[in-house]
Order: structure tokens, then C-alpha cells, then sequence
């Protein structure tokens, strides 16, 4: 059961797009009260009380210890000190003597979450104005609960199928003829590819919808020619759009009225990659319309995949904190100066990024009013995701395009899928990835991927093999790195063969993966899930926070840890070990419900399956459209009289459902033992 409770005056954020009724009496389970303007929320917890959610942030699966606040960010620096990322999902669900029960806070502004930081028995929410709505969900287990939620937020995001292909990616491949090389070393040696990403560096001069007529003459001969090669581009676009007259989408934006303005009437321009920007009020229709059109360039040269950045919007400074902090340097000139002024003078150049007084420079119309940037501030990443994909249905209403944001907010789930921004290649950084999982698709974000690898720093040849190891089970499977750092395609390392080997248990699971995907997507469940929420009575499995459950049969367990030849796994019950090296080469393990000390040395990954079910797999291909999903071998294990639910559809149509694209995938026969490896093909029932 759901109900809103709605305090001030909330901003429509168009999270929720369900009606949902209102909430009598005062909300259950958690005292409000108010401070200033601020309104806060208390729940009182109990020693062992859980509290999951927060998509995108850091730390644990369970949140519980530590604040966060809801207020998307660019810093590349994702330690654990950080009290938002990227993204603001201001999902909690809580479990235990407090209740079991989820609450939404639907506020698009500076949201803080003290949960058990400040006092360790108490969850405090607090919304800087109190305007907000908050929607209590109760249902009898945590993974009702984000059924229930999901339904009121709408369908996820559905991506093409080749979108679930590897993809290489560099921040710094600046011409045609690198990309044609990088797809010439992935082909020639076999390594499984889908498609390559373009950085900034295709633009001319970072100009969004631009691209650099001398290294990319012919975009749409080279889309052409990389079609041939089953291979598909990514470009990026940019939110800021450079200040320059002459560029086209820089005067129609200004001569329409399309950016943000100050309190003066005046843009606002704030410097990112090209310099000073202007930044689309995203937030209007016909802003979203108008930006969206925009990509129909890139389209008609044969782009059918985009990633959103920079759409916190991050900012680098604006020439008000710029000149503020010049200023300050220039009344330093020749001072001897002490610690304090010495630290202080480097804060304010430091803050002159992503500054809040920036963030409440300029506005936004939103019903006709205006309204401060910082009071809506985490709508911005997504309404410029909305826009790309309303461009896409006017641009083509039936097919799937790829579509992955950097910042994000519930609702921006049904218009395009994350990634997790800029990591870097540290192995805590797999961990994190793993953590993230969960936490996502519970407020629908089914289609993320960390950068494979690590963004920033030098990666390490056993840090990328053990990542590839996760991002194997990421539905974005991408591996992404930051200029200047240690070139990081697969081909570069010593034991790429083995990262190759990797890649083809990921195109040997693919039908699993998408179909497990699709369903999830299609029927408000999760992908990924915390153990707790498939076996809350088992006090292990609930604190387990290095495992996560992938769709309905298995789980996962990967090796983060420098020079581990192994890892502690905790099985909540029997379960076949699946241990891979590659696609055609594995052992089947049958393993006791326990704790179990798994040996895996660096080019072995284990995947678990739940006793007396199993999946398909495939025999693997070099690109996603080459896999043959209609050969398929089971894996599972006493599982005589199992049957799979497989979906299939055609990868591309967006009116994707369940019906008529399920089939029945069983063994011919009851067996017995062990293992089964179906060493014979199965063909599903119902299928050609
Ligand atoms: C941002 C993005 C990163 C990209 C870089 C250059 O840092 O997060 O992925 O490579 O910008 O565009």
C-alpha cells in the first residue's frame, strides 16, 4: 500500500506518474518537525535495524551509519567520505524493529540523509525548505516494497539488445582512423566488441551536435563502415552548450529564449569543456523538444547510441567566482602569508567549481514560474535525458536507441539507463561497483555500468581482468578511461587472451542476461538484489555486502582484492558453482548452503545457481546480433523437472512485453546427479 503526504508546496518532479492517494493523518513511522524553513523526518531505530536505497552513493548496501545528501555532483574523487555522487535517488527502505516500510522523498533540492551519523539509534531526513512529498510504501517484504515503488514510477528504460555488447571506450580517440584501429585489434584477435564511444574529442571544439570535419570527415561513411563490421558509435553530448556566435545551436537557443537565465534577465554562463556555456532549461517541453531535435544530426549520420555528461550541470566556474577569487589572489600579492589565509586561498579557487552560489544564480521555468536553480537543481540531468529520448520517439517512435546519462533522478530511470561517473582504478573501486547494483535498480536504473577498469589513475592488467570479471553480469558493459592514463583496451595487456576469454562468457550469457533483464524491467522487479531480499530470516545473508543476487537464479560473487587467488563466498543455500574461464571452458561445482573458501585464480570467476533451477547459455559470438539464441545449452543442477522462463523478442521495437516472447526452455528428461551441463541442445517449446 502506498500514500503521499505532501508538505509546503513540492515541485512536480514527474518521479511518481501514478496517481497516488493521499495519506490521512500525520505519516506513520516517523516524527516530523520543523527547524527554520527546514522540515525534517526522525525514525527511531532499533540496534540491527536495516535501512537500504539511495541508488548511486557510497558505502554500503545497508546505508545505515553515515549521512548523505541528495545533490548531484562532478568530482571525479568517489571515496568514501562523499556525501553524493552523481545522482540523487531519495529511496530508503527500512527493516526491522522500526517497521519494514520504504519512503520516497520526492524533493528535487538539497536533501540530507543522517542516517544513524549524527545519532546512531535515529534516521533524520531533512528537506531545506519542506516542500515535499513523501510516499510510504508498506508491503510485507522488502522486495514488495520496490515492486510497489516501481509501479507508481513507471516502466525502466529499455535498451536495444546490441546496447548489452561490449563496448570500448577512451576519453582522447580524436580521428576516424584510431577508432578504425581500435576495431581493427578487437576483430583481428577475436575479442568480442559491439561498439566504440566517442569523447568529447569527435566535436569540433567541444560543441555539442558538432564533429570535427578534418578527423571525422564522413561520419556517416564511418558509421557505414563500422555497420559492416557489426560495430556501432557512441558519441557523447555535452548539457552546456559553448557560448560562440555562428554556432548554430548556441543562437537559436539564445534567440528562442532557451537558457537559463539570471536574475537579471541576462543567460548565465558558466565554463565547462568548451569554455563559457550556456545551459538549456531542460525543465520547459519545448526546450526538451527543441534540445532533443538537436540530435537528429547525429542520427541521420547513423548514430543510433548517445551518453549524456556533464549534467549536474557541472560547472568549472562561472566569471562572477572566478573574479571573486582573482581578486582575493591579487590582495595576497606579496603577503607573507599565514596557514589559514595560505589553505583559504586555495579553497576559493578550488570552489570555484560546482559553486552553490552559481547553483542559485539562475533559473528555470517550471509552470510558468520561475524558479532558483538550487531548489530544483537534481532535474536537470534528467530532463536533459528526457529530451534526448523524446528526440529519439520523434525521430523514430518504434525502435530502441541507447541512451546512458551521468547524472540522474527518479524518472530520468524511464528515459535512459547511468553510468556511475568517474571512478578510478582502485580495486575499492569494484566493490563499489558491485554495491551500486542493487541499490540502483531498486529505484529502476536496470541499465547502469561502472567504467570497466577504473576512469582515472594508471589500471593495473589484474585490476582490468577482475573487473571485466564483474562487468561480465552489468548489463553496461563498458570500459571507459580518462586521458593521460595508461592505455587500457584489452589488446594492450600481456594476458588479453584472457580477458578475451572473459568476454565470451559474457556473449555465452547474453540470452540469460537480457532476457532475465527484460522481464525484470518489464515486470517492476530488480536485476540485481541484496541477499537480504531473497532470504531476510538469514541473519548472514542480510549482512552480506560483497554478493548480490542476479535475476531468478543465480548470484554472483566477484574477486576485488589486489593478488587474491580466491575469496570467501557465503551460500544462503545449495547452489552449483558455475567456475569459468571462458565460455566453452568451466567446472560445474555442486556446493552446500555455508561458508565456503573458493579457489579462483586470476583468470577463473564463479557464478552461482540457486539448486533445482538453471539457465541457458549460448555458444557465444563476436557481437551481440551473431548470438543464437535459439541453441542453447542448460546449466543447473537437479534440476530433472526445471523449467526456464526465457524471453526473446527482436532487440530493437520499443512495445516490448512478456507475451508471445516467453518460452519454455526444459530438459527432456528428469535427471539425476549432479550436474547437468545439457551437452545436448535444448530448444525451446514455442519457438520456430
Ligand atoms: C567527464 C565524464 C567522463 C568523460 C570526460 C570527458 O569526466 O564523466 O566519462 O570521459 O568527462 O568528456
Amino acid at each position: 500500500m502506498i500514500r503521499r503526504y505532501d508538505f509546503g508546496t513540492p515541485i512536480p518532479t514527474d518521479a511518481v506518474v501514478v496517481p497516488v492517494p493521499v495519506g490521512e493523518g500525520s505519516l506513520p513511522h516517523m516524527v516530523t518537525a520543523t527547524r527554520g524553513g527546514a522540515l525534517s523526518f526522525t525514525v527511531s531505530l532499533g540496534e540491527h535495524d536495516m535501512i537500504f536505497g539511495l541508488g548511486e552513493s557510497v558505502r554500503g548496501i545497508n546505508k545505515r551509519g553515515f549521512r548523505y545528501r541528495a545533490w548531484n555532483t562532478d568530482d571525479p574523487s568517489l571515496h568514501e567520505g562523499r556525501e553524493c555522487l552523481y545522482a540523487s535517488h531519495n529511496l530508503l527502505i527500512f527493516s526491522g524493529t522500526c517497521g519494514l516500510f520504504g519512503a520516497y522523498f520526492d524533493d528535487p533540492g538539497n536533501v540530507v540523509f543522517d542516517l544513524g551519523y549524527t545519532d546512531s539509534d535515529k534516521a533524520v531526513i531533512t528537506s531545506p525548505e519542506g516542500n515535499i512529498s513523501v510516499y510510504l510504501i508498506e508491503e510485507d517484504s522488502l522486495k514488495g516494497i520496490v515492486h510497489a515503488f516501481r509501479g507508481i514510477i513507471g516502466q525502466s528504460y529499455l535498451p536495444p539488445k546490441w546496447a548489452f555488447g561490449y563496448i570500448q571506450s577512451r576519453w582522447g580517440y580524436a580521428s576516424e582512423e584510431e577508432i578504425r584501429t581500435i576495431v581493427r585489434e578487437h576483430r583481428t584477435r577475436h575479442i568480442p566488441l559491439d561498439s566504440v564511444s566517442m569523447d568529447i574529442d569527435y566535436m569540433e571544439r567541444f560543441k555539442d551536435f558538432t564533429w570535427n570535419q578534418n578527423n571525422f570527415a564522413d561520419l556517416k561513411k564511418l558509421t557505414g563502415d563500422m555497420g559492416k563490421e557489426h560495430i556501432r558509435l557512441v558519441p557523447i553530448i555535452d548539457a552546456g552548450v559553448k557560448q560562440e556566435q555562428g554556432y548554430d545551436v548556441c543562437d537559436e537557443g539564445l534567440a528562442k529564449g532557451y537558457f537559463c537565465l539570471k536574475a537579471d534577465g541576462k543567460p548565465f554562463v558558466g565554463a565547462v569543456w568548451p569554455g563559457h556555456s550556456y545551459f538549456p532549461d531542460f525543465l520547459r517541453p519545448e526546450v526538451r523538444a527543441w534540445f532533443g531535435r538537436q540530435y537528429f544530426k547525429l542520427l541521420d549520420a547513423g548514430i543510433e547510441g548517445f551518453w549524456n555528461d556533464m549534467n549536474e550541470p557541472a560547472l568549472f566556474y562561472s566569471e562572477e567566482t572566478l573574479q571573486e577569487a582573482i581578486e582575493l589572489a591579487e590582495s595576497c600579492k606579496g603577503k607573507n602569508l599565514g596557514v589559514e589565509e595560505c589553505f583559504h586561498l586555495k579553497d576559493v579557487f578550488q570552489q570555484t567549481a560546482n559553486n552553490m552560489e552559481d547553483y542559485r544564480r539562475f533559473y528555470h521555468v517550471v509552470d510558468g514560474k520561475n524558479i532558483r536553480h538550487d531548489r530544483v537543481h537534481n532535474l536537470y540531468g534528467y530532463n536533459m535525458t528526457r529530451a534526448a529520448a523524446e528526440g529519439f520517439q520523434a525521430y523514430q517512435a518504434d525502435k530502441r536507441y541507447l541512451l546512458f546519462s551521468r547524472s540522474s533522478y527518479v524518472g530520468a530511470h524511464r528515459y535512459g539507463g547511468v553510468w556511475q561517473g568517474d571512478n578510478c582504478s582502485w580495486w575499492s573501486h569494484i566493490l563499489l561497483n558491485l554495491k551500486q547494483l542493487p541499490s540502483l535498480n531498486m529505484c529502476g536504473f536496470l541499465f547502469n555500468g561502472a567504467d570497466l577498469g577504473g576512469f582515472g589513475q594508471n589500471t593495473t592488467e589484474d585490476l582490468l581482468l577482475r573487473w571485466l570479471q564483474l562487468g561480465v553480469f552489468t548489463p553496461l558493459m563498458r570500459n571507459h578511461s580518462a586521458q593521460h592514463t595508461r592505455d587500457q583496451e584489452i589488446y594492450r595487456f600481456r594476458r588479453s587472451e584472457d580477458m578475451r576469454r572473459v568476454l565470451t562468457v559474457r556473449y555465452a550469457l547474453l540470452p540469460y542476461l537480457y532476457s532475465e533483464f527484460m522481464k525484470a524491467a518489464l515486470t517492476d522487479e530488480m536485476l540485481f538484489r541484496p541477499l537480504a531480499f531473497d532470504y531476510p530470516a538469514d541473519d548472514v545473508a542480510c549482512r552480506t555486502e560483497d554478493q548480490v543476487m542476479l535475476g531468478g537464479e543465480c548470484m554472483i560473487a566477484p574477486v576485488y582484492e589486489q593478488n587474491a587467488r580466491g575469496r570467501h563466498v557465503y551460500l544462503p543455500e545449495d547452489m552449483l558453482m558455475v567456475r569459468f574461464h571462458s565460455a566453452e571452458d568451466y567446472d560445474l561445482l555442486p556446493m552446500s548452503a555455508g561458508h565456503h573458501w573458493v579457489a579462483l585464480e586470476l583468470n577463473e570467476f564463479p557464478l552461482f545457481i540457486r539448486r533445482g533451477v538453471m539457465i541457458p547459455l549460448s555458444r557465444g559470438a563476436e557481437w551481440v546480433d551473431a548470438v543464437d539464441s535459439r541453441t542453447l545449452t542448460l546449466l543447473g543442477w537437479d534440476c530433472g523437472h526445471a523449467e526456464y522462463a526465457f524471453y526473446d523478442d527482436d532487440g530493437q521495437s520499443k512495445d516490448a512485453k512478456l507475451e508471445g516472447h516467453v518460452y519454455a526452455l526444459r530438459v527432456d528428461a528428469p535427471t539425476e546427479g549432479f550436474a547437468l551441463d545439457g551437452s545436448k541442445l535444448i530448444h525451446g517449446e514455442g519457438r520456430d
